[in-house]
């Protein structure tokens, strides 16, 4: 098993992190995580982007370019023999003494592992259940720090009340789950929050966009309440491990039940067909 750390790949029991590591001591750092399909890095390019986009948000200095992304996914999935899975990246902003006030002109460290992963047919063919809670995270969820104690929070909260995903709401608007972006289907078209600062703009999101105007499916970028979440037809949520799956029940702060609609079927489809 070979990490990538700071520029070499190497055994994973030889893979050390500093104890002054700014990202163990504030979480100060961003992430990425890519699907890997066949051996071959699905949506790279956006992935490549996003992370640009959180490194650049939190000023730290981004290490490579697109080729050199490509390369350091291409050879974890090669030497660790993965082809189907997710490679996880990581940078911290760097090494330094405990202090809230960073350094500029630290030297990043960055990490990364793949790891085989089945793809969850079973539960986008059954379903799942969703927890409804209040979302509590801070006002730049669009940055993927790996600062996450609110989704961490949210997510044990859901598996505590036997739910798979949690569903997050700020006030009464539909925001995310804690780590896959929530659609619902009203009369045919589909429905998910607006990519602002209160949600991580999914990689999967926008795939799922592109295929439903290839459909012909109504796609809309706005905020929904917790009530029209009730009175939906369909709900479905998404993510780079979930892909589309839907959603059959809420608990929580409120209750619903759905049945596994049209919308959501033909979208599954034609993403199985897309990356399959
Ligand atoms: N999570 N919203 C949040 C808060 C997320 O953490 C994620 C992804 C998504 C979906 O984004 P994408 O389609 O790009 O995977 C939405 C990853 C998978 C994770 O933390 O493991």
């Amino acid at each position: 098993n070979y990490v990538w750390r700071k520029g070499n790949l190497i055994e994973r029991s030889n893979a050390e992190v500093s104890l002054e590591d700014r990202g163990y001591y504030f979480g100060d750092g961003v992430y990425e995580v890519v699907r890997l399909y066949n051996g071959i890095c699905f949506q790279l390019e956006e992935h490549y982007k996003r992370f640009v986009r959180s490194t650049e948000e939190i000023d730290i200095p981004i290490p490579f370019d697109l080729l050199q992304f490509e390369d350091m996914i291409n050879s974890l999935s090669e030497k660790n023999n993965v082809s189907d899975g997710y490679i996880y990246i990581q940078i911290t902003r760097g090494e330094q003494e405990r202090n809230h006030l960073y350094e500029r002109g630290l030297d990043p460290v960055v990490t990364a592992f793949a790891k085989e992963a089945p793809i969850p047919f079973e539960k986008q063919k059954n379903g799942v259940a969703l927890y409804a809670l209040e979302d509590i995270r801070w006002l730049r969820c669009d940055i993927k720090t790996i600062n996450l104690l609110g989704n961490v929070m949210a997510k044990r909260k859901a598996e505590d009340n036997a739910c798979d995903e949690a569903l997050q709401h700020r006030g009464t608007t539909v925001t995310e789950g804690s780590s896959t972006n929530i659609f619902i289907v009203k009369d045919g078209a589909v429905i998910t929050h607006p990519a602002n600062e209160l949600i991580l703009n999914g990689i999967t999101r926008l795939f799922i966009q592109e295929l439903a105007e290839k459909h012909q499916v109504p796609f809309l970028e706005k905020t929904f309440s917790v009530e029209e979440a009730s009175n939906a037809d369909e709900m479905f949520i998404s993510s780079t491990t979930m892909e589309i799956t839907p959603v059959v029940r809420i608990e929580g702060s409120f209750q619903a039940d759905y049945s596994i609609g049209p919308v959501t079927k033909q979208l599954q489809e034609a993403f199985s067909e897309a990356v399959r």
